[in-house]
């Protein structure tokens, strides 16, 4: 089974995506992980046509040996350096192998991102769409820091957040929108647990219909 949950920044996929994974017993890979990757490689070039060359060259090289820096991988200031790279055609041609590679292991998989159920795997079995209040993902992203020790300037976390979502939603590259067959799931109101539920529920019904059709 092949589950793809797609969302904007901070919206909770990567949380949920790893709970129906450990739900189902399916491997699971955060693509925005590889992007936070390519892109922190570039973080020190500024904009131009070395940017994309350097860009699309770390992609091109990218494996999982690149992962293992979570904290710097995971902190704001990749997700910058994540979605300037995301931008570049190439650069997301270049990553799309690895990703489906991953998504068709022979039990399946759980992907989380961005263009999982529209570019990566337009026929997974279950696509989910995460939404939630930006100020909602702002507060649950600025909690996940503040775990980690990191001190959070929420007005500053707040328009990052912002920006990301402005860069993501003009990138003519992607496929960042709902796929017209993915389940919209609305977390704001709900915490990890129920958000979980929630999912599980959503993913046990489709393929109980698809098993009866
Ligand atoms: O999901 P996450 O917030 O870690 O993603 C960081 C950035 O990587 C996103 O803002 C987006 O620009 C890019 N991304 C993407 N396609 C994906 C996953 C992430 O363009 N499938």
């Amino acid at each position: 089974m092949i589950i793809a949950v797609d969302g904007p920044a901070a919206s909770g996929k990567g949380t949920l995506a790893a709970g129906l994974a450990q739900h189902y017993g399916l491997p699971h890979l955060d693509t925005g992980l590889l992007y936070r990757a390519v892109g922190w490689a570039v973080r020190a070039i500024d904009d131009g046509p070395a940017f994309e060359a350097q860009a699309i060259a770390a992609a091109k090289a990218l494996d999982a040996a690149h992962l293992s820096n979570l904290d710097d991988l995971t902190s704001a200031d990749a997700g910058i350096f994540a979605s300037r790279v995301a931008v570049i055609g190439e650069v997301r041609v270049a990553m799309r192998r690895y990703q489906r590679d991953f998504a068709n292991q022979p039990d399946g998989a759980v992907v989380d991102g961005r263009d999982i159920g529209t570019v990566i795997c337009p026929d997974a079995d279950v696509k989910l769409f995460i939404m939630a209040d930006s100020k909602v993902r702002m507060e649950r992203r600025a909690r996940q820091l503040e775990n980690r020790g990191l001190s959070v300037d929420r007005y500053t976390l707040y328009h990052q957040i912002e920006e990301r979502d402005a860069r993501d939603m003009a990138n003519p590259h992607g496929g960042f929108y709902k796929a017209d067959d993915a389940h919209l799931l609305d977390t704001t109101l709900l915490d990890i647990e129920a958000s979980l539920r929630a999912a599980i529920a959503i993913v046990d019904g489709t393929m109980a219909r698809k098993a009866g059709s």
